[in-house]
């Protein structure tokens, strides 16, 4: 069923505020993170208000509550993603779940699947954010592994003519997006899963602009290890997510060692608790993590068709609309079926700085730069660009905003 933008923007408070002299907020920045409803804000606060105490520790009432918190916060992050429950990990952020695992895949010992050495080889992509491209330069330089990448077409598609001499009998991890945080592309993944479980590889998704705009179910998708934020999926920040399959969690030797992680520990040596118990040492984000259960639960009311449906909608009203601009190109792909509701784009000779100042100037709050993806803006031969990201609570109106914030801006950068 259609999604109405209007009313949901109500369970925003922050979407009623004005800006810039009594200026409409029109948020169009959800890549970078998206705002969050009533329901996730009173989530957090009344954990810290009524629930608070450390969880898997201690033998009180509160611990009980927050234990049961925590662990109903994984039941529903699981089911959101049809995973196992004992499949997710509580991290800080997406960016630690790809740094877990690339530091957990360098702790492995000889025998281990997941040893690398010289002659294996890690492949990400030139669309890569930089948080799924540098843990993996770094694991190469550690290990001696050779990193390789797909490289991206002028229209910003993932050129995979390439794929049987990019994924070879060297490689051990395909690491690649989802969905690209400045593109908008949604990468063909099951040519990619396909060849990379021929050669034996594990497939590690960075999924941060997909699992908060649609339906992602790992069963079906069939990558090996999934990650994503809680901060862009209406949740709280602070909190991500890793998902991976039991049986490569048993065998990943754990990131972070301490509290909590152990089954046994002597003054000389420790054995580890199984998955996820393993990957999290230390008190947890357990309000973070509560704040995400209540927002995957919120979208999930609301259905994740439902939203991207409407995403793709606004994208091609706005896709549309850009045609018409004298001198905007937009940087990715044109065609719906290959994109989200990510567009970035230039201005003819404006700076998108510059751009984004005018806007927000207007009330329209738009990401300007290399948006975290400095080799791909460098393929692309733009050294920035300006990106509108949407979500399910912008509107046909928030675009018209933009769309006549672009061309008062180029009578004004005349
Ligand atoms: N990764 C976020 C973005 O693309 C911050 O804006």
């Amino acid at each position: 069923m259609a999604l109405n933008p209007y009313e949901i923007a109500k369970d925003f408070p922050i979407l009623s505020r004005t800006i810039r002299d009594g200026k409409k907020l029109i948020y169009l920045d959800s890549g970078a993170t998206s705002q969050k409803p009533n329901v996730v804000i009173d989530a957090e606060s009344n954990f810290y208000r009524f629930h608070n105490a450390a969880a898997h520790r201690g033998a009180h009432q509160l611990a009980e509550e927050a234990t049961d918190a925590l662990e109903g916060a994984r039941a529903i992050v699981a089911t959101f993603l049809n995973a196992e429950i004992e499949e997710i990990v509580f991290t800080k952020s997406a960016t630690e779940s790809l740094n877990l695992l690339s530091y957990a895949m360098g702790n492995a010992e000889s025998g281990n699947r997941f040893h690398l050495t010289a002659g294996d080889s890690i492949v990400v992509s030139e669309m890569e954010h930089h948080a799924n491209l540098i843990p993996w330069q770094q694991l190469a330089a550690r290990t001696g592994a050779t990193l390789k990448w797909f490289e991206v077409t002028p229209e910003g598609r993932l050129d995979l003519s390439s794929i049987d001499s990019v994924i070879d009998s060297s490689t051990k991890v395909v690491a690649i997006t989802h969905q690209s945080n400045v593109l908008g592309t949604i990468n063909p993944l099951e040519e990619i899963v396909k060849r990379a479980h021929n050669v034996g590889a594990v497939v590690v998704l960075d999924a941060c602009q997909s699992v908060p705009h649609m339906k992602v179910d790992v069963k079906s998708l069939g990558a090996d290890f999934i990650t994503f934020s809680g901060h862009k999926t209406v949740g709280p920040t602070g909190i991500g997510i890793l998902w991976g399959r039991a049986v490569l969690l048993s065998e990943l030797p754990p990131f972070l060692t301490g509290g909590s992680m152990i089954e046994n520990v002597t003054m000389t040596s420790a054995t580890w608790a199984p998955a996820p118990r393993k990957f999290e040492a230390g008190v947890p984000n357990m309000a973070q993590a509560v704040g995400l259960g209540a927002a995957l639960t919120y979208l999930s009311n609301i259905g994740m068709e439902s939203i991207h449906a409407h995403e793709v909608s606004l994208a091609k009203l706005l896709l549309d609309e850009l045609a018409h601009i004298d001198d905007v190109k937009v940087v990715g792909p044109l065609d719906m079926e290959l994109r989200g509701g990510t567009v970035s784009f230039t201005v003819g000779e404006i700076h998108p700085h510059d751009l984004g100042q005018y806007l927000d100037s207007q009330g329209i709050a738009v990401r300007t730069g290399h948006h975290c993806a400095w080799p791909l803006t460098r393929k692309l031969g733009v050294p920035a660009t300006t990106r509108a990201s949407l979500y399910l609570y912008n509107t046909q109106d928030d675009i018209q905003a933009l769309v006549t914030g672009i061309r008062d801006a180029q009578k004004y950068f005349a």
